[in-house]
Parts: structure tokens; sequence; C-alpha cells
């Protein structure tokens, strides 16, 4: 049975694993360090529109950082879907080896070959770096004001369907199993950190989403360490729902208010921070963050938008999130003041610029004009 020695190999490469992050190292110190080098990755499809927004941005707010070598932007080229390609590497060996050079990316979105692309079937370099970088914890916040709304999603991001997403098994052409992983040491880390948050910024709920009552031994084991972790927190009221009603809750404006922190498995964090997302503006307004204790990645939470650029219409991209993203940097490299003046900046922006990305409204080059001018 070929499959088992399949099976073996994929549990030994998990242990294997939980070994690695056992003996990781602590989350990096930025106040501590002499030099902070942050990437600038491009990427595909409307990344190089909205990359260029963000780098203008960043080097107005962060002149003094650079002229004293303090802080350096770093272009990082060759992740794109061509070079991929023609390297057949989901991220080829030197651009991942330029990213650890590095202490902090920016990163444009990258396109997925899908099925009926015509294309090899190559992985999403998105969830290949979270794996090469151990970026566990996706974080997402999202805010409707005038609905009372202020949310932050924790989402595991190394773990769950994405530990082993490309590597399901045909059992000939009749069976297909795809693997879910969920591991204590992640869990706990990932708990951990969303405990820390909501304690560290008064915030008083944490719920806990998963299907546990279907996937009991993953969501099972992550719903009660998450409840483990909880105890340490006596102050904060912690709650836990499935994802269908949870799905349904964040519609519901008579209970959506009530929420502030949640922790989610993976592929759940996926698709209801969309949902989140779209509920403040669209998928194209909110940023997000993937922490781990050496690196952290900071991405815009749309895709590459293609239909944009075959409609001659890339310039329309609105890079408010790849800016979002960059307010969450400047505060993760212990910047606050720096990230409230871009934050107030791009509420602004929100509130007066047009952008539906039809190819009608501002342009992303316009919205950056706007920013500069009010930094
Ligand atoms: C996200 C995206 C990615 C994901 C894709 C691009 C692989 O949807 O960051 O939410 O599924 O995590
Ligand atoms: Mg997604």
């Amino acid at each position: 049975m070929p499959y088992v020695e399949d099976f073996k190999q994929i549990i030994e490469e998990q242990l294997a694993r939980v070994q690695r992050i056992k003996e990781g190292g602590d989350a990096t110190d930025f106040s501590a360090k002499d030099k902070i080098v942050i990437g600038i990755v491009g990427g595909d499809g409307i990344g190089p529109v909205i990359m260029q927004s963000v780098r203008e941005i960043l080097q107005k707010l962060l002149a003094e950082e650079i002229a004293s070598g303090k802080i350096q932007l770093r272009r990082i080229e060759g992740l794109t879907l061509e070079n991929r390609i023609a390297k057949m590497e989901t991220v080829p060996q030197d651009v991942l080896e330029a990213i650890k050079e590095c202490d902090l990316l920016l990163k444009g979105p990258t396109t997925t070959p899908g099925k009926g692309d015509n294309l090899p079937n190559i992985e999403s370099a998105n969830v290949k770096l979270r794996r090469e970088l151990d970026l566990f914890a996706n974080v997402r916040p999202v805010a409707i004001p005038e609905k009372n709304i202020d949310w932050i999603f924790y989402r595991e991001n190394t773990e769950g369907e994405y530990a082993l997403g490309s590597r399901g098994v045909n059992i000939g052409d009749e069976i297909s199993v795809d693997f879910k992983v969920t591991t204590d040491v992640g869990t706990i880390r990932l708990a951990r950190a969303a405990y820390e948050y909501a304690k560290n910024n008064g915030n008083k709920n944490v719920s806990i989403v998963t299907k546990a009552n279907i996937m009991k031994k993953t969501d099972g084991k992550f719903l009660k360490l998450c409840y483990d972790v909880a105890k340490d927190y006596p102050q904060i009221n912690t709650d836990d729902w499935y994802v269908d009603i949870m799905a349904a809750n964040l519609i519901n404006d008579q209970i959506n208010s009530r929420f502030n922190v949640f922790i989610l498995p993976n592929l759940y964090g996926d698709i209801i921070t969309d949902e989140a997302a779209q509920m403040q503006g669209g998928v194209g307004t909110a940023g997000s963050a993937n922490i781990g204790n050496k690196y952290a990645m900071f991405e815009a939470i749309h895709g590459s938008a293609p239909r944009m650029v075959e409609e001659g219409i890339k310039d329309y991209a609105n890079p408010a999130s790849i800016n979002r993203a960059s307010v969450m940097m400047l505060r993760h490299m212990g910047l606050a003041s720096k990230a409230e003046k871009l934050e107030r900046a791009l509420d602004v922006a929100a509130s007066e610029l047009d952008m539906p990305g039809d190819g009608t409204g501002n342009t992303a080059e316009e919205f950056t004009q706007f920013v500069l001018e009010r930094i």
C-alpha cells in the first residue's frame, strides 16, 4: 500500500514541525534592533500598482529613519507568477533567501493557478511563505464605527487545512483525501497571542470559532486548548460558536457589536475575515498581518485582481488595504504615532475618495497623492 508510506512521511514531517516550534526563539524586540530591513515584494496583477503607493507613502513617513540608516526599504524582485512558473518553484530559492534577509515584509498579492487555468499546478506563494517563515498568527482588524463594530480576528495561519493543502492523495480515481492538522503548540501560541492582545487593548470578549461538533479531533483540540489558555485571563469573557452560526451572527445587527476578538482555525478564518471585510466596505479595505516570532509579513487581504489587468483598469486599484497593512506593520515595529498618522489619513481617504474598482472614480496614484498630502 503506497498510501501508507505517504501517510507515514506526512506524520513524521508534522512531528518534526512541532519539534521546530518547540525549539523556536522568542518574539523579536524591534526597539532593540539597530537596523530594520523592510522587504517590499511586488506580486502579480495589481500588486505593482498598490506596492508603488505604499512604498511612496512609507518613504515620506519614515524619511528620517531611512536617512539615518535605521530603517531600509528593500525591493524584492521575482515573486511573480511568470518567474515562479519558469523556475517551477512556489517561491524561487533566490527570492526566498532574499526574503529571509529582511526582518519584515510588505507583500503584494500573488496569483495562484487554479484548476482550469491551463497553468502548471504550483502551490500558493502566500501559503508557502507563511509556512516557511512560520507566521502563525494572521491578524485582521475590521471596524465599522457607525455600527459600533470593532473586531479583530486571530486566524491560525500555518495549520488546519493549509498545513498539507497541496499534499492530499487520490486513491485511484475513486477517492480523494485531504488532511487537516491541528497541534497543541500551534494552537496554544495563537490563542496566547489573541488573549494578550485582548488584555493589552482592553477588550472584554474573546470568541472561539470552530466546527468542533463535526471536526471532533482537530477542532475539538483547538476549542479545548483555547479554553485552557482562557483560564489565564479571568478578566476576559470567553465564549465559543460554530462557524456557520458565526457567519450569521456577523451580519446580525442585534448582536454583532458585542464581539471583540475572534480566534479561528485557518480555513474558517479565511472565510469569515472576507465576510467581515466585505461588511466594512469590501475586501479591498482591510489589512492583514502574518505574525511569527522572527518574521512578520503584512499584506492586503484581497487577491491580485487579474480581471482589472485584463480590462486595462489596474491603475484604478485601491491601495487602501495594503496601506492598512502598513499601519499594522508600523505598530508591530513600535512606531505607534506614525501608525496613527497614516491611519487618520487613510480614514479621510476612505470617506472622501471614490474607488469602486470598475475603472471609474479615483486612481491609485490620486489616492497616494491624497494620503501624501496628509501625513
Ligand atoms: C487570504 C487569501 C489566501 C488564503 C490565499 C490567497 C491563499 O485568501 O490571505 O485570506 O487562503 O489564506
Ligand atoms: Mg482569504
